[in-house]
């Protein structure tokens, strides 16, 4: 996606679709609401301005069932990455005087999701350390892209998902993003191609 104007990040959002983001996976979120138990957590790792964060929450509340939905981000962008080198949230960071955390707590709000969705402030693996074993449903990732990030973001995550659940990721594409499916590999073997450049791997 072709980065909007410094303005459009001021723009008026009433549902998730008008949020900025790269978000291509609502038929993962619609497959979790179905398999998944109610009472279940979801944690997205990587929501930029809540795109994805508040499709999923809008998924959850079309299934009437009950979820717990967190998004977890740095607020501070992924930086300079991907073959052109480039810093994708670097303008939401400086529209936001160094953070996009207003912009994303702000489209959660406006999406009517200010009660069911949590926005956790937080480093990746640093987050992991906050749930218990075994506790979540599913992981999705969709932070840093490099190999480095990918490996520590699984790693974290990993001991997280609950048997049965899912570990998965965005940019599953060895031209675009070779760290992500290098680092994949490595660690988990047994991942998949799932949807549209989607990666999962299914907990035992
Ligand atoms: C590709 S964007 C997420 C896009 C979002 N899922 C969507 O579809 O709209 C990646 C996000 O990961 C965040 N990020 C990068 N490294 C991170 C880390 N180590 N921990 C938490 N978030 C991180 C960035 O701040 C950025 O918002």
């Amino acid at each position: 996606m072709s980065q909007p104007p410094q303005n459009a990040f001021a723009a008026d959002v009433n549902q998730w679709s008008d949020i900025p983001g790269w978000f291509h996976w609502r038929e993962g979120q619609q497959e979790a609401v179905e398999v998944f138990g109610e009472g279940s957590t979801f944690v997205e790792v990587g929501s930029y301005l809540g795109r994805s964060l508040c499709s999923l929450a809008d998924v959850v509340r079309a299934s009437g069932r009950d979820f717990t939905v967190v998004g977890v981000d740095t607020c501070r962008g992924s930086g300079e990455e991907g073959l052109a080198n480039e810093n994708a949230h670097g303008p939401a960071v400086e529209f936001g005087g160094g953070t996009f955390a207003g912009l994303l707590h702000r489209n959660v709000i406006a999406c009517g999701f200010a009660d069911d969705v949590h926005v956790f402030i937080s480093s990746s693996p640093k987050a992991a350390d906050f749930f218990v074993d075994g506790s979540l449903a599913w992981v999705h990732l969709d932070a840093r892209h490099d190999y480095d990030s990918v490996a520590a973001d699984v790693d974290a995550w990993l001991p997280k998902v609950k048997a049965g659940g899912w570990l998965s990721g965005d940019d599953y594409d060895e031209l675009l993003w070779p760290g992500v499916v290098a680092a994949v590999r490595d660690r988990l073997p047994g991942a998949q191609g799932w949807l549209t450049a989607q990666w999962r791997w299914l907990k035992p």
